[in-house]
């Protein structure tokens, strides 16, 4: 079976326009066969930008980006900023870079394997892990944003209590000191900053 994180060029495409909104943010997103978001804004990703703090940052990495809903929504509420956005899926790729087009704004975007093609530093990593790829690819994500924040740097998380929130916490604590932002129908949103 194929999953949201496989590329499979084969794939039937059926593009779907989707209006979203979030808080006071207007956005439109394309979704497809073969994406995360196949069926519009995912809850959790909802609940991470109902809470998450973008005052006072400049520059956003959107850690497996699927159609792109955070980086949309970082830049439409700060135009001012920087924000790249990576997957390792090339139709979410495409998608992302249509939503962009659409919604008048502008990122780069690009095929990155955890942070494999990630030069920069960042204000904020962003992350609604791609937990069906195991706890391993995961934690890579988790623990690599380390070397790509600046000081004072946040990495912002949601993740599900049931598919492994505490842990996530209690095995990556060497690296962050952690808080949890809020807990809204067992979706937990989690802010790191570096030790
Ligand atoms: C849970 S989805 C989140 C998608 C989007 N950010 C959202 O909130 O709707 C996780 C995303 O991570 C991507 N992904 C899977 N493995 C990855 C990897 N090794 N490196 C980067 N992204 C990956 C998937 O393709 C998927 O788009």
């Amino acid at each position: 079976m194929n999953q949201y994180f496989d590329n499979n060029e084969n794939l039937e495409s059926n593009i779907v326009e989707n209006k979203v909104k979030v808080l006071d943010t207007d956005f439109y997103m394309y979704t497809d066969n073969g994406v995360f978001n196949k069926k519009g804004l995912d809850f959790g990703t909802r609940v991470l930008l109902e809470n998450i703090d973008i005052e006072n940052k400049y520059s956003f990495l959107d850690v497996g980006c699927g159609c792109g809903p955070i980086g949309f929504y970082i830049l439409l509420n700060k135009p001012d900023s920087v924000v790249d956005m990576i997957d390792v899926n090339n139709r979410a790729i495409k998608l992302t870079k249509m939503g962009l087009k659409k919604n008048h704004i502008s990122a780069e975007v690009f095929n990155s394997d955890a942070y494999s093609n990630v030069e920069g530093k960042y204000d904020c990593i962003i992350t609604n892990p791609p937990i069906h790829v195991g706890k391993n690819k995961v934690y890579e994500i988790i623990r690599g944003a380390k070397d790509h924040l600046n000081a004072n740097g946040e990495l912002w998380i949601v993740i599900r209590k049931d598919q492994g929130a505490k842990s996530l916490i209690n095995d990556n604590s060497d690296l962050y000191n952690f808080e949890v932002v809020n807990k809204v129908k067992g979706f937990w949103i989690i802010k790191g900053c570096l030790k």
